[in-house]
């Protein structure tokens, strides 16, 4: 399986069909959960299984993995989780995909790819313009956690983050989990990775401001 997709190539210009939040959900009213990246949505199954006062939505732009994890919905008939293929650039540019952030309470960026080379750093989810058009859709109060093993990585959309003043930054020590998208504060598989050999984490969280 390859590990990297560049997300600029002309291969992902075109995106799914968005259904509707109704196709999508059982109970579509329920708070929403983004999770950008997303891989083969472990994480994501067992969130589901257990918060079914949620209702979460896998982003991914390795097709493979959304394929894999479709079907794994239908088996288990998961009625708050799905999954969908796509650079979450465009999906969040795409207009048939913006009734999604009328529901949206918390988006998750975990362990992004860091495209270390300087010429790459456009390939990276988090840019400025990508931020920009995320705080005109997002509701006041919305959350976005981020998460990297790489310093570098944080620092940079720390920045871009902070750098648009639509949010600001909310102390972890301060957050309360419980009433979060992850109650149980439940491992990514990259994280468990990072845990186990002992790498640093680093994250924060941001809330979209209330006026
Ligand atoms: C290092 S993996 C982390 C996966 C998972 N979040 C975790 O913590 O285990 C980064 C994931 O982001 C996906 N990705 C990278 N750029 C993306 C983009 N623009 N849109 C959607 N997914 C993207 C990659 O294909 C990869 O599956």
């Amino acid at each position: 399986m390859r590990q990297h997709v560049n997300p600029l190539s002309r291969n992902f210009d075109e995106i799914e069909r968005i259904p509707s939040l109704i196709e999508m959900f059982d109970d579509s009213k329920l708070n929403l959960h983004l999770d950008v990246g997303c891989a083969a949505g472990e994480v994501l199954f067992e969130l589901a299984l257990v918060n079914t006062s949620w209702n979460y939505l896998g982003i991914e732009i390795r097709e493979r993995l959304v394929k894999t994890a479709k079907v794994k919905v239908q088996e288990r008939a998961f009625k708050n989780l799905y999954f969908v293929f796509g650079n979450a650039n465009n999906i969040v540019d795409n207009v048939q995909g913006k009734f999604i952030f009328k529901n949206v309470k918390s988006i998750s960026f975990n362990f992004p790819d860091p495209w270390f080379k300087k010429r790459h750093y456009k390939r990276r989810i988090i840019q400025p313009e990508f931020i920009n058009n995320l705080s005109k859709l997002l509701q006041e109060g919305t959350l976005i956690f981020i998460k990297t093993d790489v310093k570098e990585l944080f620092d940079y959309m720390d920045y871009t983050i902070l750098s648009n003043f639509n949010f600001k930054k909310i102390e972890k020590k301060d957050f309360n989990y419980s009433e979060s998208f992850n109650p149980k504060k439940f491992l990514t598989n990259r994280e468990k990775y990072v845990i186990s050999n002992q790498f640093d984490i680093f994250e924060s969280i941001y809330i979209k401001n209330c006026d």
